[in-house]
């Protein structure tokens, strides 16, 4: 095994304490925690104390601390500095969704860190899913035949909050559609290669915060298929299943709620042998499908494993600054669509 790259974060007291600090820095072989900072001393200390980090006052001290690796994972807005300070402290960082706030932001951070020599990774964690690995895979084998259509879904209950930085654009970029819609995206594109042009409706359908609750892409593939995204901040989280769909010319893999941060949910396939011909009667009653059903991983886990080893090899990490940087670019189109009620094609 390679050597333990040495983690700071910055963000400490949200999806760092929930998720990414227990689950992946503690638990990924080649990696330690080494410090933490938050803007809130009082939940920093309480984080440095449960997981026995350092207890950095400030970035600058954070940036001093001997880490190799920072793990971004503040409100959007500040994304763009904070790795700006790393980058030219010399640190590798792995930033949350979305990379920044803008298009240009994104570029910016892409091309100092490649100025400063250290690796920019976007947290695309979904990417990981045990289920859509294995539905890479087929889709790779071409086991679905030509791509034809692809859904996916991520919503929840977000009522207004006081001082909520999603439920304002000024702090989160956006409102469902760049907080969950962005993995939605991302995830289909993994499946179905680059989107080409986008259309997009956003709406506050039930909360009145200025970031929308309610917003529907639909996508047109660079391959010829369509896609569709729906994802909403006002629908009861039990009533929202996360679907994935994936449709082909020989078949389709579909999944709920494998969409998420844990291990969960369920994938069948429907694959249809070579050569099957036009059914006038379209039967559908018996159709045989296939569970896939593979050995659950923790995304958090492999992100940090994944991200501490391009480190150690001083390669490129599968999760880069290049995919934040384009899906900025179909998010930003997304929103455009939406002002203009016009097709938007991705710059
Ligand atoms: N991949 C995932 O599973 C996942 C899940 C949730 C959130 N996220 C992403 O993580 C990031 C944070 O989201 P969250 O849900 O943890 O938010 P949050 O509000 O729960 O937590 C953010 C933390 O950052 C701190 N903070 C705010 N401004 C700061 C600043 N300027 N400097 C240092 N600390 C500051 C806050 O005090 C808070 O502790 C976002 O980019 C979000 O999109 C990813």
């Amino acid at each position: 095994m390679s050597r333990k790259i040495k983690w700071g974060v910055i963000g400490s007291g949200g999806i760092a304490r929930r998720r990414t600090i227990p689950e992946g820095i503690v638990k990924a072989p080649n990696a330690e925690l080494s410090a933490v900072f938050d803007i809130d001393q009082q939940v920093n200390a309480e984080v440095a104390r449960q997981f026995g980090a350092g207890q950095a006052g400030s970035i600058d001290e954070l940036l001093d601390a001997g880490a190799d690796a920072i793990y971004v994972a503040t409100p959007a807005s500040v994304h763009a500095e904070q790795v700006r300070a790393c980058a030219d402290a010399g640190k590798h960082v792995l930033c949350e969704k979305p990379l920044g706030m803008t298009v240009a932001e994104a570029e910016e951070m892409i091309a100092l860190c490649r100025q400063k020599g250290v690796t920019l990774g976007c947290a695309f964690m979904m990417r990981f899913v045990a289920q859509h690995r294995e539905a890479l895979a087929l889709v790779r084998q071409g086991r679905l035949g030509r791509p034809v259509y692809a859904r996916a879904q991520l919503s929840c209950w977000y009522p207004p909050i006081e001082g909520a930085w999603r439920q304002d654009p000024a702090t989160g970029g956006g409102g469902s559609l760049i907080d969950m819609g962005g993995h939605c995206i991302d995830l289909l594109e993994m499946f179905f290669g680059a989107v080409a042009r986008v259309g997009c409706f956003v709406n506050n359908t039930i909360h009145s915060y200025k970031s929308e609750d309610s917003a529907t892409a639909m996508l047109f593939f660079e391959n010829g298929a369509l896609g569709t995204v729906d994802t909403f901040f006002c629908i009861p989280d039990n009533s929202s299943k996360n679907a994935l769909e994936l449709y082909g010319s020989k078949g389709s893999i579909l999944a709920k709620g494998t969409i998420g941060q844990g291990p969960a949910g369920q994938m069948e396939a429907f694959l249809e042998e070579d050569g099957k011909g036009y059914d006038a009667q379209q039967a559908r009653a018996q159709a045989q499908s296939t569970a896939i059903d593979p050995e659950p991983l923790n995304t958090y886990q492999a992100e940090i494993e994944e991200f501490s080893q391009a480190i150690a090899e001083n390669r490129e990490p599968t999760i880069g600054g290049q995919l934040g940087l384009h899906s900025q670019k179909v998010l930003t189109a997304c929103y455009e669509s939406a002002a203009s009620g016009k097709v938007v094609e991705i710059g």
